[in-house]
């Protein structure tokens, strides 16, 4: 054993105090010496990823065809007109997008308009644009298929049926037709991403990626809700995603959303090469400083109450910056255990094994997804920016999260990124007593439950007050 950790858990219903001595490398004499008590937390261990280009991956991230069907760009320009504020500083049509969509080439040459991967990985917070910020305001409460009569008869009137334009069209309205009708959210915000793999993957060839119009199996409608992780953390994580669920080679991963649009192994191989540019980017991205003053006193005091409670999951910050990717078991971190479950039981196991052996685990660079009993203790780098909390954005600033009995049960923010609570940390926000409307937080229904992660309930109000201040400044 090189490493001992003392793990100290407090049984809410007993108040007994157990003191563990649980060893990380060695999962056998950690069953051993944790016994009769179960072991609450996993070590996740990584592998080295692909070296990449930095400004090159930056570059594909913003104008790359990793998904090359959408609307034709004549079409987009027709209906919305140029977007002025170009903020992402684009050059050629690019300029009069939306940072969230792209101009590409589609493989048969026509310019169409795609969705990228900031319609989920940038925001704005307090008037400022951030890359990676993940856009914790995104409305999937409704069924976007719905729209596709309209955008249709739009480019049917403007271009006609078997027209070039209308084939390029053709892939991103299939994957819509298909992969909307489930991907109905309860509250704004709420983001389906997961949903939308799985339901990928039920009409992809697992080894061809060929589109098949029927499913593979009958998927089941329930959507399991997350929230959106910032990007800067990546670097820190030996797994992707909130369960460590993605493990072995991160590209396959992020290559996920070409599912939408990509037809066959030989593009995939393309694309594959190209996302260790775009990791090394996400790799350079830094959490966005406090916008406000921070009383460094008070911070440090805060810093105190974060090592004895905090630290042992969170790791450390500043310049001796620590993460122990540690994986806690269900039992102990108490959240919603939906999304878990989901993984573990049979909503996605279709998924796991598509994913497992078909094209994207297979080396060289193959990626695993595997399920596992529990929640990755997240990197807290900028976490002010990043409300609402927990891996389903049931709370909604850090103060409720460190006091679970203060939690509402329903709220409703105004999803203005400028509508802060710099004291609470996080957004502004009203109790309601019922689910007023889709922007109302219904932490009752299934898989948006705000419950677990009890950690700060013994922390007094100053002691509360103070820690939140240290994590203004991490
Ligand atoms: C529809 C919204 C959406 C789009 C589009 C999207 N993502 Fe994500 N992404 C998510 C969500 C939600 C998660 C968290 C899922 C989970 O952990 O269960 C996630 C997780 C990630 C993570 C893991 C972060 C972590 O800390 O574990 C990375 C990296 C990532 N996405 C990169 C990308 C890239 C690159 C693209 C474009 C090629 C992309 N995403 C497109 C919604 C999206
Ligand atoms: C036993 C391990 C453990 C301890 C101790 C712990 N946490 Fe956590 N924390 C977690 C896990 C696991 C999650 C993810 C839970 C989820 O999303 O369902 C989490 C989530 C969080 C989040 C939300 C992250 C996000 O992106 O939404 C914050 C903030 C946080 N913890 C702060 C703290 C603070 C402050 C303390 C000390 C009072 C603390 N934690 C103590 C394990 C721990």
């Amino acid at each position: 054993m090189t490493k001992t950790h003392f793990i100290l858990f407090i049984t809410v219903v007993s108040f007994t105090v157990f003191i563990l001595g649980c060893g990380d490398d060695d999962e056998l004499s950690v069953q051993e010496t944790c016994t009769p008590t179960p072991s609450f937390t996993t070590k996740i261990e990584g592998i080295q990823q692909r070296d990449g280009n930095a400004a090159i991956g930056r570059e594909f991230l913003i104008y790359g065809d990793y998904v090359s069907s959408g609307v034709p760009y004549e079409s987009y320009i027709a209906a919305f007109g140029a977007n002025t504020d170009n903020i992402l500083d684009r050059t050629g049509d690019n300029a009069n997008v939306r940072f969230d969509f792209s101009a590409v080439d589609a493989p048969n040459g026509v310019r169409v308009v795609a969705p990228n991967c900031l319609q989920c990985h940038a925001s704005t917070i307090n008037g400022e644009f951030v890359m990676g910020l993940g856009n914790a305001g995104a409305n999937f409460t409704t069924d976007q298929s719905s729209l596709l009569p309209l955008v249709d008869a739009f480019i049917f009137g403007q271009f006609g049926e078997g027209s070039p334009e209308w084939e390029a069209y053709q892939p991103f309205r299939l994957a819509t037709a298909a992969t909307a009708p489930y991907l109905v959210a309860d509250v704004k915000g709420a983001n389906p991403a997961d949903k939308l793999a799985a339901v990928l993957s039920a009409h992809r060839d697992a080894n061809t990626l060929e589109w098949n119009e029927t499913p593979a199996y009958e998927i089941p409608e329930q959507l399991i809700p997350t929230d959106v992780p910032p990007w800067w953390v990546l670097k820190k994580k030996n797994a992707m995603f909130y369960s460590a669920l993605g493990n072995g080679d991160f590209c396959r991963f992020l290559m996920g959303s070409s599912l939408l649009t990509m037809e066959n192994e030989t593009i995939a191989a393309e694309l594959d090469d190209k996302f260790p540019d775009l990791l090394a980017y996400l790799n350079t991205l830094e959490a966005p400083p406090y916008p406000q003053t921070i009383n460094t006193t008070l911070a440090e005091t805060g810093k105190v109450i974060f090592t004895e409670n905090c630290q042992e999951c969170h790791g450390t910050y500043g310049a001796e910056a620590s993460f122990p990717n540690l994986l806690v078991d269900l039992a102990r971190i108490g959240t919603d255990p939906l999304l878990v479950n989901g993984y573990s039981g049979t909503h996605y196991e279709y998924m796991i094994n598509w994913f497992n052996n078909g094209w994207f685990g297979q080396d060289p660079n193959g990626g695993q997804l595997v399920s596992r009993n529990g929640y990755l203790a997240q990197p807290l780098d900028g976490i002010w920016a990043t409300a609402p909390y927990l891996h389903n954005g049931a709370v909604p600033t850090l103060e409720d999260l460190l006091n679970s009995s203060q939690r509402p049960t329903f709220w409703k923010r105004s999803f203005n990124t400028s509508d802060i609570d710099y004291e609470k940390v996080g957004w502004n926000y009203s109790v309601e007593t019922s689910k007023v409307d889709t922007d109302t937080y219904d932490t009752t229904k299934e898989g948006y439950g705000n419950q677990g992660h009890t950690f700060g309930d013994n922390l007094t109000t100053s002691e509360r007050t103070a820690l939140i201040e240290y994590l203004k400044t991490i």
